[in-house]
């Protein structure tokens, strides 16, 4: 079967660039991304490459070469279903907030939606291929609504989870380690799955596109996450050893990296993993595997989690210790909000959760990030529901110059690992601060010796105190 139209239904951070790519790759290929939000979908279709919804290093180019070509964005969600033969689901999947399972299995409200609006909107056969994040056997349920449509209209359900990270997503969708299709063994299944291996063949080489069974790649993604996630907790574990003891972590993350077992990758110890997966997989992760009644199971994965929380807690904690145990009123400043850098993504990002802490002791918190706006902020803060939000507004504020964030304050503190960070005339940021002036570096990018020399006291993850 050849794709001459694809319809993606969710242009969010997913749905947005990996469709630019599919559209840029397969120039034959009409692709539509469809969005209730019409904001965002106006913001896709902005003349101004400098305002999609979305910001990754690349992504203005390729939008910018397939937009009005052969990639589209909308708000007609049904005419994009009734046209396509191929119909991404992209939308979000976050952590139930409510009722069976709040806190840890995943809200499959926004799927269920589309499945029934495809459903409802086909009048020709499909391919529905799950891009979202979905905790494994969603495709069961997927499939048993679309039929039972009656209308005589048959379906194909493909698992295709997406690897890309943000801020580096057109890099890691341009140049994938692995694309994964699962899909059903029988002749209309492989004959679906081969449809979408086409796609990817486009650029992808073919012994890089895995195709496995549809419950084998819901389970991968889920587990490719909680996996990663593990290292990143391990290493801020032994990071806090490595402060008692007098090792340093980047250098014990280089030996054992050296290990060709191991690799050197994803071991950089920070404030704290954060991000719009690794958290709310893992939790998927526990509550499918308590579901079953694997207890040990859901406890092991879960620990990841409790590592994180503690590492991003005890960062907040050592600021206000090293400041004579009271921040009230003092001014820190924060370099960095966004989880990670270049994005502007901040969903789940360690500096709400460090700065939440902070405004609990009553400090004053001055926010430079180089992509994230106030409103991002005040937003995130104010979701905590932690305090008012006349008082976080008036103890959070954000700066357009970070050399204002630091000036008069007590303590600068980096949350996000933005390059241009470590390029800053640090000699005149101390001049500006209070003494003694302090530097929590929760990200270990700068060079602490050259701090030290200039008069900084410094504290850094995983480092021997001065
Ligand atoms: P997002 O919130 O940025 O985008 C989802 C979009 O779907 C929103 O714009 C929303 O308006 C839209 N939407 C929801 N219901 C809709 C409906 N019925 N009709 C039309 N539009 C609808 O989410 P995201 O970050 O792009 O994530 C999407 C999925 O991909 C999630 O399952 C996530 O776990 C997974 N994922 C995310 C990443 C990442 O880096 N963000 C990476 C891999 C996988
Ligand atoms: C992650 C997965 O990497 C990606 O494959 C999946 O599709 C979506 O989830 P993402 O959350 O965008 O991607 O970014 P990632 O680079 O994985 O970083 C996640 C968090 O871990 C960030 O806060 C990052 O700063 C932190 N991290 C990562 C570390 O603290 N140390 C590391 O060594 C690596």
């Amino acid at each position: 079967m050849k794709i001459s139209k694809i319809c993606c239904i969710g242009a969010g951070y997913v749905g947005g660039p990996t469709m630019a790519v599919i559209a840029q790759k397969c120039p034959e290929i009409k692709v539509t991304v469809v969005d209730i939000n019409e904001a965002r979908i106006a913001a896709w279709n902005d003349e101004n490459l400098d305002n999609l919804p979305v910001y990754e290093p690349g992504l203005d180019k390729v939008v910018g070469e397939a937009r009005g070509r052969n990639l589209f964005f909308s708000t007609q969600v049904d005419a994009a279903i009734q046209e396509a033969e191929m119909v991404f689901i992209s939308v979000n999947t976050p952590t139930k907030t409510y009722g069976e399972g709040k806190g840890q299995a995943a809200d499959l409200k926004w799927i269920e939606l589309c499945a029934r609006q495809i459903a409802a909107a086909s009048d020709s056969d499909k391919i529905v291929v799950e891009k979202s994040t979905l905790p494994v056997r969603t495709a069961e349920a997927v499939k048993d609504i679309l039929s039972n449509t009656g209308n005589g209209v048959k379906f194909q359900i493909l698992s295709n989870p997406e690897f890309l990270a943000e801020g580096t997503a057109v890099e890691d969708l341009q140049q994938a380690d692995r694309v994964l299709i699962g899909g059903e063994n029988s002749p209309e299944g492989k004959e679906a799955i081969q449809a979408l291996v086409d796609i990817y063949a486009h650029w992808i080489p073919r012994e890089r596109i895995l195709t496995t069974n549809v419950w084998s790649s819901e389970l991968s993604k889920l587990t490719a996450n909680a996996v990663l996630a593990q290292r990143v907790s391990s290493i801020n574990a032994l990071s806090e050893l490595c402060e008692v003891t007098e090792a340093d972590i980047d250098e014990v993350a280089r030996a054992i990296g050296a290990d060709s077992r191991i690799g050197g990758k994803f071991l950089k110890a920070s404030v704290g993993f954060g991000g719009s997966c690794f958290q709310k997989d893992i939790l998927n992760l526990v509550y499918i595997s308590r579901s079953y009644g694997l207890t040990e199971v859901a406890d092991y994965w879960e620990q990841v989690i409790k590592m994180n929380d503690h590492q991003k807690g005890r960062f907040a904690r050592k600021i206000v210790k090293s400041l004579y145990n009271t921040v009230s009123g003092k001014k820190i400043a924060f370099l960095g909000w966004a989880f990670k850098k270049d994005t502007n993504d901040t969903r789940e990002s360690a500096a709400i959760y460090v700065a939440d802490q902070l405004l609990n002791e009553k400090a004053q918190i001055s926010v430079f990030d180089p992509k994230v706006k106030y409103q991002q902020i005040q937003s995130d803060i104010n979701y905590l529901q932690t305090r008012g939000k006349e008082e976080n507004g008036a103890l959070l504020e954000s700066v357009a110059d970070p050399y204002e964030a630091c000036k008069d304050s007590h303590a600068v503190a980096i949350l996000t690992e933005w390059d241009e960070f470590v390029q800053y005339d640090w000699k005149k940021i101390y001049d500006s601060m209070l003494k003694p002036a302090k530097i929590f570096d929760g990200r270990n990018i700068l060079d602490h010796e050259q701090l030290r020399e200039i008069g900084f006291r410094v504290y850094a993850i995983g480092k021997p105190l001065e």
